[in-house]
Order: C-alpha cells, then sequence, then structure tokens
C-alpha cells in the first residue's frame, strides 16, 4: 500500500468543505470526514465529495453488535467510501462481521481500520473506568493484534507507535497517523506530535493532517508540503 497524506476535513458544514477542497484544482487530496460534518450533513456530503473525485476515509467509529456492525458496514460500503473504521473494543467477532458487512459482491471492499484506545484515554482512566489492568502499551498492541486476526488491514495510532505496530503485526498492517505538525509550525491541543519527514522514517502508511493545512494561509501550499516532506 503506497504512502499518501490525507486532509482531515473537521468543518461543520458543507459550504465550508466544498469552499476548502475547490481550493484545489491539479490534486485530488484523500479526505478524512468524521461525525461532525457526517451527522450534519448526511450520506450526501460523502457522494458529493467522492464525485469531486476525493478519495475518503469515513471516521466514524462504529462500536456496537455484530450484526448491527455488519449492516452498518454494508451501507458505508455502498457510499464507495475507501477507508473507514470501528473501534476494536467491539472484539473480534464484531470485526470479522464488519468486513463481511463491507465486502461488495465483486469481493472489493473499502480498507477497514481499528481504533484500540483513543489517545484521549490515559492509563489511569482506562485502568480506574474500563477495569483493564495492563499497561496501555499493551493493550495497544494486543487490539491491534486482534484487529488483524479478524482481518482488518490496519490501525489508527500515534507516529510515534507506527514502527512498533508493524513490528508486531507486520510491514503490510496499516497504520494510519494524526498528530501530525511542521517543524516550525504550532502543536495546537496535539501533546505528542512529528513532522511528515520523521512520520515517513517511522514507517507510517497515511498522515492524517488536519489543521496545519485547514487554517494554513495557503492550504494548497501547505498540503504540497505534507506530500513532498512524506511521500516525496
Ligand atoms: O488538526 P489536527 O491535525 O490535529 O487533526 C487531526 C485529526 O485526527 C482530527 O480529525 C482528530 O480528531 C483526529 N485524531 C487525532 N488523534 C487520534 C485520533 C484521531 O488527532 N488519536
Amino acid at each position: 500500500m503506497g504512502r499518501d497524506v490525507i486532509i482531515a476535513c473537521d468543518f461543520s458544514s458543507k459550504k465550508e468543505v466544498i469552499d476548502f477542497l475547490s481550493q484545489f484544482k491539479d490534486e485530488k487530496p484523500f479526505v478524512k470526514i468524521g461525525m461532525e460534518l457526517f451527522y450534519a450533513e448526511g450520506p450526501e456530503i460523502v457522494r458529493e465529495i467522492k464525485a469531486m473525485g476525493h478519495k475518503i476515509f469515513l471516521d466514524l467509529k462504529l462500536h456496537d453488535i455484530p450484526n448491527t456492525v455488519m449492516k452498518a458496514m454494508k451501507v458505508l460500503s455502498s457510499l464507495d467510501v475507501d477507508m473507514c473504521n470501528l473501534h476494536a473494543a467491539g472484539t473480534v467477532p464484531m470485526m470479522e462481521a464488519a468486513i463481511k458487512g463491507l465486502t461488495r459482491e465483486d469481493g472489493s471492499r473499502p480498507i477497514l481500520i481499528a481504533v484500540t484506545q483513543l489517545t484521549s484515554t490515559s492509563e489511569e482512566r482506562m485502568n480506574e473506568d474500563l477495569l483493564i489492568s495492563e499497561p496501555i502499551d499493551k493493550v495497544v498492541m494486543h487490539y491491534a493484534m486482534n484487529a488483524k486476526k479478524a482481518g482488518l488491514d490496519g490501525v489508527v495510532c500515534s507516529p510515534l507507535e507506527a514502527g512498533k505496530v508493524h513490528d508486531v503485526c507486520g510491514s503490510e498492517f496499516v497504520t494510519v497517523t494524526p498528530g501530525v505538525r511542521f517543524a516550525d509550525g504550532d502543536i495546537g491541543d496535539q501533546v505528542r506530535v512529528t513532522t511528515p519527514e520523521k512520520a515517513k522514517e517511522i514507517g507510517s502508511d497515511y498522515i492524517v493532517v488536519g489543521r496545519p493545512v485547514t487554517q494554513a494561509d495557503d492550504p494548497v501550499a501547505a498540503y504540497k508540503r505534507c506530500i513532498a516532506e512524506f511521500v516525496g
């Protein structure tokens, strides 16, 4: 699987996202659509951005009983998204059901990746609220292995964990990594960040970049810089 840059389109309305994407003339970036935009605008926003020629990572993080996830994934697959995700905490049977739902009649399907533990979950909260007593690194790698066992393609993780995920799950297992900032840029509310260049060195397959591109004075130039540093 080739390396690519995914722009996190964290906008709250169709107008904002279409205005933003209309600035791109020669490039058709891979874009991430999250819950905010999807819940605000519905599946039509996916069809519209797809029709503009973009690949889409639909970041809805499904987590429910296997039958419900299977049926929901079937709907997402028919929307022709390129990548989608779920919570590995839903267990291996739920992830297997997701693959079943996603797989189209011709055998094709979107890339499916798992969230292991959210980066907003501290080890303390995981221990006390979720009653999971193992160290968080061990839990993340165990969930990644479960995702692999269920037939998923990869996980969302910090770029700093991408090397370890590849060591544990193999080099073909995809790592999709947010928390990316330019060396001379603002880190904002992210804590553990890395540059596109460093993410490439560690072995991320896809970097997810939001504000460094969406809030840049020249978003197209910022996107091209990501591509040059990460892919180029
Ligand atoms: O603007 P920024 O580059 O921080 O955006 C990163 C994107 O990746 C956001 O959509 C954020 O919700 C998402 N994300 C993240 N950390 C995770 C999982 C997803 O920053 N662990």
